[in-house]
């Protein structure tokens, strides 16, 4: 048997979106040759894994999310060989790249989608899912509510209603399609050839749906994710596949399967119970939360993030937690999106408050599982509310104090998203260069998290399990290593204190790994420890037995 390689369980991954991260050629938009010009800064970040958002050609009604050729460079990110000229570099330096797979949909001007509207015969047109009939309109299942009123949209060329649970521009493909099934692996092949690690798989529960198919059984369709599990092995045998899916505990077991699936998931349930405890200064919700986790297989692993590209969904929440978590990190309609969402960065909703966003990425990167960074968060970027939709949260990175903060030489007007230039969150004040030169800055910190992490491989590949104490707003968890364990903790309340540990006479205290300020070490065990407000500490425990 093939001896499994781990690697993604101790990844620091960093996601990115090509073209607002660095323009090289200075037209206003990010390349691919910018982006290996950092590949020097990412990996003195301590990054270890990139995933790419999507770099294809693609009108762009949905951020590059809506493809017109899966084997292609945008032109204005660059070319193949700029792409083959990235991997190459970013191997030398030691960091993997994941990059988008969107196969859910394909943009409206994929020729497959030309054709199959136009000819009825063509062998495209049983790519996509068509209704000759008005379909059941299904709101609940309307990815953008505000902005499409149903998931079916009638095509005069195809005299035929299309699927499309995305943008009207997005027609979904039909996934039980052999045809289109293979064309997925062969897109995969493509890209594993040219040397990447492996796939963010978007949408994926949509992909699995079949909806609107008639006969479709979608337990069959489910074995699809073991099929792209195996084609990537077979192309790779530490190729990984990271599945976008928000779904409720339940439904989680079918995307991991039994070791043969997805191998990592986006912990969505416990990203949006984090900000309901934060809210709350409480940690209940966010104990119950990995509570509710199913169990998952040896090569399984979570994906902890803070924000991502999208809005901070929290559709799992009640009307009235998800009231409690809008008052007070978006408290103005204008930060809020789809009713169930939040269009702003961490910075702005912690008010900037340091303390604060160091608690929050400390959880982040201890939670058991995989820590996602997204570009410009290691700096505290901000967002720009004046920008529609979910661009509020994609603007350009912001490298120093020079025009378009160092993003681009273009004139401003032709960037392809305007960098943040008013304002606390301004790139003349949040910039990387001024941070570096700071030994206090949030990127120095950053680093030396990242650093501090690697350490402890037990956060990623350890058994964990959650404690109890004697006060509500502090979240404790410990991940057993063989001989040393990392018990961590976290003061979600703005209140220092004492806390003590129930099951305390299980640990033994060696050390203070981490922390949010220098804490004389305990000397008496582990009762009372004490934290300061929003406060945090990573120590180093023996268990025993
Ligand atoms: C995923 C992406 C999002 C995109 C959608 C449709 O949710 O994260 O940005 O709009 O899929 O592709």
């Amino acid at each position: 048997m093939v001896k499994q390689n781990f690697w993604y369980k101790n990844a620091i991954i960093y996601s990115l979106d090509v073209e607002s991260f660095k323009d090289a050629n200075g037209d206003g938009v990010g390349d691919f040759a910018g982006l290996t010009q950092c590949l020097d800064y990412l990996s003195g970040l301590g990054i270890t894994c990139l995933w790419l958002l999507p770099f294809y050609p693609s009108p762009n009604r949905d951020n590059g999310y809506d493809v017109m050729d899966y084997y292609n460079v945008d032109p204005r990110l660059g070319t193949l060989g700029d792409f083959v000229q990235f991997i190459h570099k970013a191997e030398s330096q030691g960091i993997r790249v994941i990059i988008d797979l969107v196969v859910n949909h394909t943009s409206i001007e994929h020729p497959w989608f030309q054709d199959a509207r136009t000819d009825k015969n063509s062998k495209y047109r049983n790519y996509y899912v068509w209704s000759e009939k008005t379909p059941k309109n299904q709101p609940e299942l309307i990815a953008f509510p505000t902005i499409e009123d149903s998931i079916w949209e009638y095509d005069e060329q195809a005299e035929a209603y299309y699927l499309h649970h995305f943008f009207k521009e997005q027609p979904d493909l039909n996934i039980a399609n052999p045809d289109v099934q293979e064309e997925i692996c062969k897109i995969m092949g493509f890209w594993l050839e040219l040397g990447v690690s492996g796939f963010r798989i978007d949408a994926a529960p949509f992909l699995i749906k079949g909806i609107g198919v008639e006969g479709e059984n979608q337990e069959d369709l489910q074995h699809f994710l073991e099929e792209m599990r195996n084609f990537v092995i077979s192309h790779r045998t530490d190729g990984v596949l990271l599945a976008e899916a928000n779904v409720p505990p339940d439904q989680i077991p079918i995307y991991f399967g039994n070791n043969d699936r997805m191998q990592i998931l986006f912990n969505f349930l416990v990203n949006q119970s984090m900000f309901l405890a934060l809210a709350r200064q409480e940690a209940s919700t966010l104990w119950q939360s990995l509570k509710a986790l199913p169990p998952i297989p040896d090569t399984g692993e979570w994906l902890n993030f803070v924000r991502h590209h999208d809005e901070l969904t929290l559709d799992a929440l009640s009307p009235s937690e998800l009231q409690e978590v809008f008052e007070v990190f978006a408290p103005e309609e204008n930060m809020q999106i789809f009713g169930r969402g939040i269009r702003r960065r961490l910075a702005p909703m912690m008010n900037g408050n340091r303390q604060k966003i160091e608690l929050i990425y400390s959880l982040m990167m201890s939670l058991p599982g995989i820590p996602l960074w997204r570009y410009g968060e290691e700096i505290g970027m901000g967002d720009d509310l004046s920008l529609q939709g979910r661009t509020s949260v994609r603007t350009p990175m912001q490298w120093s104090n020079q025009p378009n903060g160092g993003f681009s030489n273009a004139p401003a007007e032709k960037l392809s998203q305007p960098v943040i230039s008013e304002g606390k969150y301004s790139y003349k004040l949040v910039n990387v260069c001024e941070q570096q030169r700071d030994p206090n800055s949030l990127i120095n910190w950053t680093e030396r998290l990242i650093r501090i992490r690697k350490q402890c491989p037990q956060l990623g590949q350890g058994k964990w399990h959650l404690l109890e104490t004697d006060h509500p707003s502090v979240f404790a968890h410990c991940c057993q290593g063989n001989d040393e364990s990392i018990l961590v903790l976290h003061n979600l309340g703005d209140q220092a204190c004492h806390i003590t540990l129930k099951s305390s006479e299980n640990y033994q205290y060696l050390m203070d790994v981490f922390g949010d300020q220098y804490y004389d070490p305990l000397v008496q065990g582990l009762t009372p420890i004490p934290l300061s407000a929003y406060g945090y500490r990573w120590l180093r425990v023996n268990q025993k037995n």
